[in-house]
């Protein structure tokens, strides 16, 4: 007999949800902007002697964070970096690191939470990031993070097969007609979400572009999903927005879904998934552990996710053994299971399409 599952644990609020409607944002000295709507973050770039750097200002989450940056100083690009979050009120800043240099952010207060390895096309990126309040720093659950990565890692020495999908369940890559769906499904599950999946006009404008959708359908409704965010020039992708309606769970439908995306990457030779699993989801890391992805760190108080900022854990997988020689995916539990149902086919832009057969 199958156990029950694990109960899921909401994260208990420990900081104030930041606001959206009005928001002004400082871009630097005497440089500052309002924007007025619902704003999650502005993407910003900075340019000097010392460095170039990619930024997000991330008002919904309440931090400053660096995608991608060039530094021949990186002792400036701390100071403006801190200049910029301190402005703005955001109470952590995120770098993804490079090796020659990650360490050089420790001497200036940052702490090392997880690497990502495989992420700058196969080499490692590390995630730095400082503190820039008690209340961003303080973890309440950290310990029972920290077991539950062991009980789930105790459970099992190796990645495992999933069961089949159940009979009436089908996997598929998403069509533009799920979105509603998909925003239903998004909208039933999470109380808050760090990015902003719930809205229609974000999910058509990163639909099967940005990030790859795939859904599982049980009677002419979408029950489960998850997404695949593309970062091809790093060939990493984000696998991401995983739901699973609450009747459906533990069937092994996210496990597939995340299969199917996989294989989706594999055929496009990505080289690096990986995965943010809140730190309290029992499910979330389970089944992620199962499809043999390895633990890499904590991101503590990352995001506002589920209703409550939450510590993520960073689950990584190297795409590269699952491709055969020619570049095109292995066959996997997904494929195999969802093959007779469906192929896949990539369009001169390069959309993934799939179509019934
Ligand atoms: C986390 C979640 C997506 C898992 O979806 P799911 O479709 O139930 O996952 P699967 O059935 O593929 O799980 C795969 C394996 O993990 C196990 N598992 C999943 N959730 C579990 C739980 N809560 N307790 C114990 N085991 C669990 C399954 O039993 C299965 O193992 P098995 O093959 O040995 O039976 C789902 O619980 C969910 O939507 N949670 C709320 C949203 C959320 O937190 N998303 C994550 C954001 S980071």
């Amino acid at each position: 007999m199958t156990p029950p599952l694990v109960p899921d644990i909401k994260p208990v609020p420990t900081k104030a949800r930041s606001p959206l409607g009005v928001v002004e944002l400082v871009l630097g000295d005497g440089q500052t902007v309002k924007a007025v709507g619902v704003v999650y973050g502005l993407e910003h770039r900075l340019e000097t002697a010392d460095f170039e750097a990619e930024l997000f200002l991330d008002q919904y989450n309440q931090r400053l964070r660096v995608l991608n940056y060039t530094a021949t100083d990186v002792a400036q690009l701390v100071l403006s970096l801190r200049k910029l979050a301190d402005a703005n009120g955001f109470d952590k800043i995120i770098v993804m690191a490079s090796h020659d240099d990650w360490q050089s952010f420790l001497r200036f207060g940052y702490v090392l939470e997880a690497v990502l390895e495989y992420y700058h096309g196969g080499e490692d990126a590390f995630v730095v990031s400082k503190f820039r309040s008690q209340e961003r720093l303080d973890s309440p659950n950290l310990m029972d993070e920290t077991l539950l990565i062991e009980q789930i890692s105790a459970r099992d020495v190796g990645a495992r097969t999933p069961k089949p999908v159940p009979e009436g369940y089908s996997i598929r890559l998403a069509r533009r007609e799920d979105i509603f769906s998909l925003l239903e499904l998004y909208q039933e599950i999470f109380d808050s979400y760090p990015s902003p999946l719930k809205h229609a006009s974000y999910l058509e404008h990163i639909f099967q572009k940005e990030s790859l959708f795939a859904v599982c359908v049980h009677n002419n409704s979408v029950v489960a999903a998850a997404s695949a965010e593309l970062m091809p020039s790093k060939r990493a992708a984000e696998l991401t927005d995983c739901a699973t309606r609450k009747e459906a769970r533990g069937k092994g439908l996210m496990s597939h879904l995340l299969l199917r995306l996989e294989e989706e990457l594999c055929r496009r030779a990505y080289v690096c998934a990986y995965t943010m699993a809140r730190g309290r989801s029992y499910g979330m890391n389970s089944v992620f552990f199962q499809l043999g992805y390895e633990y890499t760190g904590r991101l503590i108080n990352n995001c506002d996710i589920y209703g409550a900022y939450e510590d993520m854990n960073i689950w990584v997988k190297d795409l590269r053994p699952l491709q055969s020689t020619d570049g095109r995916a292995a066959v996997t539990a997904a494929s195999s299971a969802s093959s007779a149902s469906t192929t896949t086919t990539a369009s001169a832009d390069g959309d993934a399409q799939e179509a019934s057969t």
